[in-house]
């Protein structure tokens, strides 16, 4: 216990330093500010119409990449860049994309040479309020997602509101799901003011909010031994919506309808109010996300997909439930007592 106290108060004192800018121009200023003609920046391609090559002065190098492409090979890729360049540990990295890039840059820089410092410009509203913070890294194998990785902070995060007005909808939709459960599970405030709140956006002091709801619960738990399994809120459903669908369904659409059936497990469980589940389903509506599914596997082979979530053991999973918006808990639950549910 003591041990696990020290390890925590450890990683708090490592946490990231987190910068709030709103304007592109903000950030140019700041990056040619903090780091010198030596650091590396790896950007994603999408972000090329910054045209930060001709505005900051550093390396800068363009990579393209998607989930698909989320793998050993582009990881490779990143450690031939760093060797390119001749990056040692005291060199810095800088990586400018959404949480793909992110992920596997990090991974990439937190093995080169035993690890280089990297800091993080989030550019989707995902990475902005989950994928930058954490210190979670890493990329997908024949055996799954993220099956590879390393937990390693970012030296910095850099989250610049203005680089939002690019993202195409579909992708900003996947971070107002992720936003809506850092909400539900520890900030009545992100909730009421995302599901009253009638344009698609959100304001920036509502995603700083979402952020400070992921930082408090990983300074509490850095790996992932209890606490940090609240923010799976949503994500067993999800993911056996994922795996059903073959992945048709994205990763953002499903986790909404996750929510959907954890919320109602809530309700079945733990007595939560009727009017949060309606409330959560108006705004599913106003987003344009569907938030019912019809599941094509048959209940073994759903049982079957349960008992490979990380949280299974033995005859049940563990799962997160709300009493109440900002009142989760962790609860064990039988693999038929959730199938129950979804199937109906
Ligand atoms: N490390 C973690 O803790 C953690 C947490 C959650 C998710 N993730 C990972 O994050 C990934 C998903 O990240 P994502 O949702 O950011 O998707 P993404 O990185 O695939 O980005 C979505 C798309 O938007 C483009 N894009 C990025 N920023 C843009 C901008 N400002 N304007 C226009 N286009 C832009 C990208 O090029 C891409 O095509 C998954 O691989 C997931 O595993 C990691």
């Amino acid at each position: 216990m003591m041990f696990l106290i020290q390890y925590s108060i450890y990683w708090l004192k490592k946490m990231t330093n987190n910068i709030y800018l709103k304007t592109n121009s903000e950030l140019i200023e700041y990056l040619n500010s903090r780091f010198s003609s030596e650091s590396l920046f790896i950007i994603d391609s999408n972000l090329n119409y910054l045209k930060i090559d001709e505005k900051v002065n550093a390396k800068i190098s363009y990579f393209d990449i998607n989930e698909e492409t989320k793998n050993l090979t582009s990881v490779e890729k990143i450690w031939d860049l760093l060797f390119q360049h001749n990056l040692n540990r005291s060199s810095e990295i800088v990586i400018i994309g959404g949480g793909v890039l992110l992920d596997v840059c990090a991974f990439a820089s937190s093995t080169f040479k035993r690890g280089i410092s990297f800091t993080f410009v989030p550019s989707t509203l995902l990475s902005m309020v989950d994928a930058s913070h954490g210190g979670k890294n890493g990329f997908n194998n024949i055996y799954g997602k993220n099956q590879i990785g390393t937990f390693t902070l970012p030296e910095s995060v850099i989250v610049c509101y203005q680089l939002l007005d690019t993202l195409p909808e579909d992708h900003y939709k996947d971070g107002l799901i992720e936003l809506i459960k850092h909400g539900m599970i520890a900030n009545e405030k992100i909730f009421n003011s995302m599901i009253t709140k009638m344009s698609f956006n959100v304001d920036f002091e509502i995603i700083r909010d979402g952020i400070d709801v992921k930082l408090k619960i990983v300074s509490e738990d850095f790996l992932e031994g209890n606490k940090r399994k609240l923010l799976n809120f949503g994500h067993t459903v999800g993911h056996l919506v994922e795996k059903d669908s073959s992945y048709e369904i994205t990763h953002g659409q499903a986790v909404a309808i996750g929510i959907y059936y954890e919320l109602l497990i809530s309700k079945e469980q733990l007595g939560l109010p009727k009017e949060i589940i309606n409330s959560y389903l108006n705004y599913l509506n106003q987003i344009e996300y569907d938030y019912e599914y019809k599941f094509s596997s048959n209940s073994e082979k759903l049982i079957e997909m349960l008992k490979h979530d990380k949280k299974s053991s033995g005859k049940g999973v563990d799962i997160v439930l709300l009493y109440e918006i900002g009142n989760p808990k962790v609860i064990n639950l039988t693999f038929n007592e959730v199938i129950e549910v979804i199937q109906h």
